[in-house]
């Protein structure tokens, strides 16, 4: 597999392994009057290396000829070749957040030959050939220490693991179908759609914008996509996110249950199972819960509402004498279970006038 140009003097240096997680590694050569300084963007796990030295070669010659690293996060598929390039030429030296630092140099890197992005003003710095390289910090995405790198000139967004993806094709460049794996990974590695949002905004705020956004995984983004994808990635739930989503969820269903159980003890409501099944003259019912032998199994809907249907179609399949009893085992098992009252229970009649006992 050959380098591929992606603009003047920055190549696209991995190959493809067929995987559902490819791996990109990226070249950026600062051509100046005495020559030229080859800066490699996380240059990838062992399984690589041999593959870089061959790809490398008809544009540096060797990976010797590597005088930088800059590395986005700490990751084994990230950095461990950083390890390997310093070997071959010790001067190369490794630029990092010193976040990522503190974990990276375990791999073997030299500490006399580590700069941290911390050090540099303003969070820039000058290269050969008068070009700016610009530090874009994306906390927690997905490291706290991750660091993004800008090189102006070519508008190109080394971004790592932001904007990576799942291979599910093996097209360079992404298309909109490339979306849908990066959607994906996203939702599996990023914390939450905070940290993602947060991003997005200091994408947003470069300028120039990024006309290309390269990033560690999966297929590069450019034209219109760019700006596309930073604003679905700008909503898109996440990591936490939808964890606490499907907890909430457990939590519910929980409670619906618990208050079954309680309720079928009482004689009183020994026609639980037919009140359930028969779903009464509410024809939405059936469609908002699933129901197994007498226990709700999902929600159709959000759960605020299932819970309101069923605690609804309790209270009508269970009489005036029963509407009591439900009031209380379903406040018990709400409130126990930290979930807001809020209207799911009807509000008494009584209520509605104060009493005069403290005028
Ligand atoms: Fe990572
Ligand atoms: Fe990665």
């Amino acid at each position: 597999m050959k380098p591929v140009e992606l603009k003047k003097d920055v190549w696209w240096v991995a190959n493809r392994s067929n995987s559902l997680l490819e791996v990109n590694v990226y070249l950026r050569s600062y051509v100046h009057e005495k020559g030229r300084v080859n800066v490699m963007l996380d240059p990838g796990p062992p399984e690589l290396i041999m593959h870089l030295q061959k790809v490398v070669e008809p544009i540096i010659g060797s990976l010797k000829n590597v005088h930088g690293m800059l590395i986005n996060h700490q990751d084994p598929d990230v950095v461990l070749n950083a390890a390997f390039i310093q070997k071959m030429n010790p001067n190369c030296i490794v630029v990092a957040s010193e976040d990522t630092w503190r974990l990276i140099r375990f791999v073997g890197l030299k500490d006399s030959h580590f700069k941290a992005v911390e050090s540099y003003k303003g969070q820039r710095v000058k290269m050969p050939g008068n070009k700016r390289l610009v530090f874009v910090p994306t906390p927690f995405c997905h490291f706290r220490g991750a660091m993004m790198y800008y090189d102006v000139s070519s508008r190109i967004l080394f971004s790592g693991d932001l904007f990576g993806g799942l291979s599910y094709g093996q097209h360079l460049y992404a298309d909109e179908s490339s979306w849908e794996g990066i959607k994906t990974f996203h939702q599996l590695y990023m914390p939450s759609r905070e940290a993602l949002q947060l991003a997005v905004s200091r994408i947003r705020n470069l300028d120039p914008l990024p006309e290309m956004i390269a990033p560690q995984h999966g297929s590069i983004i450019r034209g219109d996509l760019v700006k596309d994808f930073m604003d679905r990635m700008y909503n898109l739930e996440v990591g936490l996110d939808l964890l606490k989503k499907s907890q909430e969820e457990e939590n519910y269903l929980g409670a619906i249950n618990e208050i079954l159980s309680e309720l079928e003890q009482d004689p009183a409501f020994s026609n639980l199972e037919d009140i359930l099944s028969k779903g009464s003259d509410d024809s939405s019912f059936t469609t908002v819960i699933g129901i197994q032998k007498g226990r709700v199994t999902d929600f159709k809907t959000d759960p605020h509402s299932a819970m309101k249907s069923v605690l609804g179609m309790l209270y009508k399949g269970s009489g005036a004498a029963g509407e009591s009893m439900v009031s209380l085992v379903a406040l018990k098992a709400l409130i126990g279970r930290s979930i807001p009252v809020g209207d799911l229970l009807p509000q008494s009649e009584e209520e509605q006038d104060l009493p005069d006992y403290f005028e």
